[in-house]
């Protein structure tokens, strides 16, 4: 019992990883890192206050892809953030997904 407790506990962090490990590389791909960062403040909000942001919101995701896709401003301040049309609606649903799993800032 407790050695399965464990071995669960090690497969949710080892997915956590692997998410967070997967969100980092599509931000490279797409150029979100020229502005964001996970958990950290840079030109624009970092994506784990993001995530909490949105928890209790059902349309999250949608929101997030539209943002992502259209950019726009006035949500976490007066910087805008551009529209980025080079990202698919694919690496744009899955970043949202992952924003959208990332453990919440305390
Ligand atoms: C030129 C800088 C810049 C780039 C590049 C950029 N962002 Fe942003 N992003 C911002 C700014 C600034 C905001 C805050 C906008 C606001 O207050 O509404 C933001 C907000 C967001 C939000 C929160 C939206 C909301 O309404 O709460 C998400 C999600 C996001 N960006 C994802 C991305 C992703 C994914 C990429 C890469 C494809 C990306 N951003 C590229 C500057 C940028």
């Amino acid at each position: 019992m407790a050695a399965a407790l464990f071995v669960g506990f090690l497969c949710f962090v080892q997915q956590a990883q692997a998410q967070s490990d997967q969100l980092k590389k599509l931000m490279l791909a797409n150029n979100c890192m020229a502005c964001h960062m996970i958990d950290k403040r840079k030109y624009g909000p970092q994506f784990d206050e993001i995530s909490s942001k949105y928890m209790a919101d059902k349309k999250a995701i949608e929101t997030l892809v539209t943002k992502i896709k259209a950019g726009g401003k006035g949500v976490w301040g007066e910087d805008p953030m551009p529209p980025q049309p080079q990202v698919s609606d694919a690496d744009a649903k899955t970043i949202a997904e992952l924003i959208m799993v990332l453990k919440p800032k305390e």
